[in-house]
């Protein structure tokens, strides 16, 4: 961790989760716990932006409810139903994870951050996000939205360096809540820490925040 205090931490954690609180993005995938809902809507969010997969993800589930439904279903109805996402070797893997799950693991997403890895499209990210979101677990889900806020929170404009944010990112998640946290992060992300210009006299975090300070005064906000 660069030079913050506990303290610091302790005060970036509360005003994320309390921020969240009030104004998370309402997204259908975040009212489920459902691991298969969940697992469909992380795979539709890899590469698609949330406006874009939120009614596909919703006419994808009534068509195929279930891990065991998308396995027994033709391939090409499954593509059809993918319409519109782009890069349809994400739905043919999903279809053939859907297998796995149903066919080895009796229709339960397994646990195991290995196994989970072993699914067909399944990365390093997918896994953490299914443990996380699906499966309950307190882990780190480092997305590029996720990446790009904790960089600028800890360490200003210049980012952290490749190797540390993994270190930062666990040394930040808050006890037991991070479900909330990594939800969060993403949310910040995309609606106020943005890329081109981040909005930072609307950010919960600009007081502690190592970048909100030259951001704002480059920014003219
Ligand atoms: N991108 C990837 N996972 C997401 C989620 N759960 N909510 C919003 N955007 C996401």
């Amino acid at each position: 961790m660069p030079d913050i205090t506990q303290q610091t931490v302790i005060a970036i954690q509360a005003a994320l989760l309390s921020w969240f609180k009030a104004e998370s993005r309402q997204l259908p995938w975040r009212t489920t716990t459902d691991p298969y809902a969940i697992m469909v809507s992380e795979v539709m969010l890899q590469q698609t932006q949330v406006d874009r997969v939120i009614p596909v993800y919703l006419a994808f589930l009534k068509q195929f409810p279930s891990f065991q439904s998308l396995a027994d279903a033709p391939a090409a109805d499954v593509i059809r139903s993918w319409a519109g996402m782009g890069y349809n070797r994400r739905a043919l893997n999903l279809q053939r994870a859907a297998a796995q799950v149903a066919g080895l693991y009796e229709g339960v997403l397994p646990s195991d951050p290995p196994t989970l890895r072993g699914l067909p499209g399944v990365g390093e990210y997918t896994a953490a996000a299914l443990a996380c979101f699906a499966l309950g677990q307190q882990v780190v889900v480092i997305d590029t939205n996720v990446r790009r806020v904790l960089s600028r929170v800890f360490y200003g404009p210049e980012g952290a360096p490749e190797n540390e944010l993994a270190n930062v990112a666990t040394q930040a998640l808050p006890e037991g809540e991070a479900w909330s946290w990594n939800q969060g992060l993403m949310d910040l992300g995309a609606t106020i820490c943005k890329s081109r210009r981040p909005i930072c006299l609307l950010c919960p975090l600009r007081s502690d925040c190592k970048s909100a300070g030259p951001f704002m005064s480059t920014n003219g906000a």
